[in-house]
């Protein structure tokens, strides 16, 4: 390939959210010469403007088994672990023992992560916290997803990646700026739902409520029971310690599939203190504070997260957009979906970003 500047392919990622900054990081890494766009309405940087138009700064965030075994998760969830597990030097990243409880005898088809964490073991029943019947403990990895964005966001801005704040109304419009020999890696996640193009209603929301505290006294992650909607009213109560700043624990929360309400609710906020002091004694301490409330919608998808190729006939035309103009060039444009992936986005995005990466050399040669 020539390196006249036309000849460069150009990579358009859709969404700066941990997925769209991960696919960009592992992408640009092995692509050095190409050239690489990121266009979002949100950018890593709006963490302070408190939008929650997007889901990434409101995640726990940390890696802990959610749902059942399914094979390309626990490919893309191993992948994302070891990952975040070498990444703890860098002080983004750090170790966090683990207990989970459940109110119902469990069995080995629960502990399909097993060999994913380290020093996995099922709890002595005088371990089990009151409430619950049995449980397990682990070490798994947590991150502060607010400054983790802004690292990924500083590592692709020393790379050269562009960053672009738009909102895009179609695919059409990302094809545009990306030019007929680019691709869109399409990471938009719960914005896919009204994307002009291929509108895809299996995506919605899972709601999560949080709290965020000042609690230095806790010092592990804690569950009960935790999953999607192991719970007809959507309550999961989890605790969550960051690595930075010091103290900081995200404590939840809710699991409301299908609701979209951004609002705080203070008797749910209630709710959620009472089920984690009840879980976590270490919680009442005289140092403890609050330090805010949070509402996020995990991107969920009905089938699971889609990381998929797809061929896109250009100019697009639709019920919902005028007309192409008269004697528009027609093409093919690839888009790679990336998004759904719920309530598991940080733990899954190392992962989700290789599989990116090996479908892009795949269908890169048929463009190139
Ligand atoms: C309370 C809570 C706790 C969580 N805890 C964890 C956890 O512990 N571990 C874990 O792994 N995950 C956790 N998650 C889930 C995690 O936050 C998400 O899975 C992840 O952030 C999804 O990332 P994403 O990049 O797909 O989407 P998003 O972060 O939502 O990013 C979407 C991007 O696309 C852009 N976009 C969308 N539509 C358009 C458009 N039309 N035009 C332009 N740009 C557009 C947005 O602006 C944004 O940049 C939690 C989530 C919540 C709410
Ligand atoms: C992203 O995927 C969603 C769901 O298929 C779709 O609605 C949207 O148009 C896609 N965006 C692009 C740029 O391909
Ligand atoms: C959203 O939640 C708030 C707080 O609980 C509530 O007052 C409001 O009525 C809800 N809105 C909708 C549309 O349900």
């Amino acid at each position: 390939m020539s390196q006249t500047d036309e000849s460069v392919p150009h990579v358009v990622i859709l969404g700066a959210g941990v997925i769209g900054l991960s696919t960009a990081h592992v992408l640009s890494e092995k692509y050095p010469s190409y050239k690489f766009t990121v266009v979002a309405r949100d950018l890593p940087e709006d963490v302070d403007l408190n939008s929650q138009a997007w889901a990434s700064p409101w995640a726990g965030a940390n890696w802990s088994p959610i749902g059942g075994y399914e094979e390309k998760k626990y490919k893309r969830e191993l992948i994302t672990f070891n990952k975040l597990w070498d990444m703890i030097s860098s002080g983004l990243i750090r170790t966090l023992p683990s207990r989970i409880c459940y109110a119902e005898p469990v069995n080995d088809a629960k502990f399909w992560y097993k060999d994913i964490v380290r020093d996995f073991r099922i709890l002595d029943e005088e371990e089990v916290p009151s409430g619950a019947v049995a449980g397990v403990a682990f070490t798994t990895v947590s991150l502060n997803p607010q400054l983790y964005l802004l690292w990924l966001r500083n590592e692709l801005n020393a790379r050269g990646v562009i960053f672009l704040r738009k909102r895009l109304y179609s695919i059409q419009e990302a094809a545009e700026i990306a030019g007929p020999q680019g691709v869109v890696i399409n990471a938009t996640a719960l914005g896919a739902r009204s994307l002009i193009g291929v509108e895809d209603t299996a995506v919605y929301p899972i709601r999560g409520q949080t709290i965020l505290a000042y609690a230095p006294g806790v010092q592990e992650f804690l569950a009960h029971p935790l999953g999607l909607s192991s719970v007809p009213t959507g309550e999961a109560t989890y605790m969550i310690p960051r690595p930075a700043p010091h103290g900081h624990v995200l404590l939840g929360g809710t699991f409301q599939e299908d609701n979209w309400n951004l609002s705080v609710d203070f008797d749910t906020a209630r709710d959620i203190w009472r089920r984690c002091l009840q879980l976590a004694p270490a919680l009442n301490d005289p140092e403890t504070r609050i330090l805010g409330h949070n509402v996020g919608l995990r991107p969920a998808r009905r089938g699971g997260a889609r990381i998929e190729a797809q061929w896109y006939s250009l100019p697009l035309e639709s019920e919902f957009l005028p007309p192409p103009a008269e004697g528009a060039e027609k093409y093919d444009f690839l888009v790679i979906h990336a998004y759904g992936f719920g309530a598991a986005g940080y733990q899954g995005s190392w992962g989700a970003a290789e599989e990116v990466a090996e479908i892009f050399a795949e269908h890169f040669k048929l463009v190139a």
